[in-house]
C-alpha cells in the first residue's frame, strides 16, 4: 500500500515545535543577591553536560552570563500548578515591552510567589529547589548568542548555553536502594509539550543501555 495512504500527512506550519521536553526550573543568583527561578524546556543531556536555550532579555539569562553558576531543579508532574504561577513572571526589574505587552510582571520572590523551598547548594550559589525530586548543582563552560529574524513577540534571539553538572542531589524515593542510578520507574519528569503540562505515567520499556 501507498505509504501516503497508511500514513496521511498535512503540510503545516505550527507557531512553536516544543515537541516534549522536560521542565526545568532554573535557579540562578540575582543582581542584588536573591535567588531567581526561570521555567525553561529547552534543555538536553549529554555525559554531565546540560545545554539550555534561552530568550534574550531574561534575568535567568543575564544572571546566568554574570555569575555562571545555577542549579538546574526538575519538578515532577505534582509541581505543574507551581510552574504555571511562575509562568507569567520575570525576575527582571524592568520588564521588556513585549513581555509587557504579552501580560508578564515582575517578580522578586519567586519561590514566595510558587510556595516553594529554596534549599542550600553545596558547589554554587544559587539555592536548590527542595520540591523538586532531581537537582543537578552546574557551572556555565560556554554561552553563544544567537539571532532569529522574525520572531514574533521575542526579543529576536536567544542564547546557547553549555554547563557542566558539579553535583547532584535526588530525592532518596527516586534513588535505586544502594546505587548511583536514579529509578526511572519512581522519577517522573513534568513535560511541556505544545504549551501543554503532562506526564509520563506508562513506561514502555527500556534501552539496551539502562542500568536498572
Ligand atoms: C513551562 C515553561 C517552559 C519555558 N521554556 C523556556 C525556554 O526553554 N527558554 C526560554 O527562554 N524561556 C522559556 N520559558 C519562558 C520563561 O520562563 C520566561 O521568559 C520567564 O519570564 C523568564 O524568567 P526570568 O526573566 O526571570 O529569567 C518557559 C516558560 C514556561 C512556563
Amino acid at each position: 500500500m501507498e505509504t501516503s495512504v497508511r500514513f496521511p500527512t498535512l503540510p503545516i506550519q505550527p507557531g512553536i515545535f516544543y515537541f516534549g521536553t522536560p521542565v526545568v526550573l532554573l535557579t540562578t543568583t540575582n543582581p542584588d543577591g536573591n535567588s531567581n527561578i526561570t521555567p525553561l524546556s529547552s534543555a538536553w543531556a549529554l555525559a554531565n553536560r546540560v545545554v539550555l536555550g534561552l530568550a534574550n532579555e531574561g534575568q535567568g539569562l543575564a544572571n546566568l552570563q554574570r555569575e555562571r553558576e545555577c542549579v538546574l531543579n526538575l519538578p515532577g508532574p505534582d509541581l505543574w500548578p507551581q510552574v504555571e504561577r511562575l509562568a507569567p513572571t520575570t525576575g527582571r526589574t524592568v520588564v521588556p515591552e513585549w513581555k509587557r505587552q504579552a501580560g508578564y510582571c515582575y517578580v522578586g520572590d519567586k519561590f514566595a510567589l510558587a510556595g516553594l523551598t529554596p534549599c542550600a547548594a553545596e558547589c554554587v550559589r544559587p539555592p536548590r529547589i527542595a520540591e523538586c525530586p532531581l537537582q543537578l548543582e552546574a557551572r556555565v563552560l560556554s554561552i553563544m548568542e544567537r539571532e532569529v529574524d522574525a520572531w514574533v513577540g521575542t526579543a529576536g534571539g536567544y542564547h546557547i548555553i553549555e554547563v557542566e553538572v558539579l553535583r547532584t542531589h535526588a530525592h532518596a524515593d527516586v534513588v535505586v536502594p544502594g546505587t548511583q542510578h536514579v529509578n526511572p520507574r519512581r522519577y517522573r519528569p513534568l513535560i511541556y509539550l505544545f504549551r501543554h503540562y503532562t506526564g509520563t505515567e506508562i513506561p514502555l520499556g527500556r534501552t539496551f543501555k539502562a542500568e536498572v
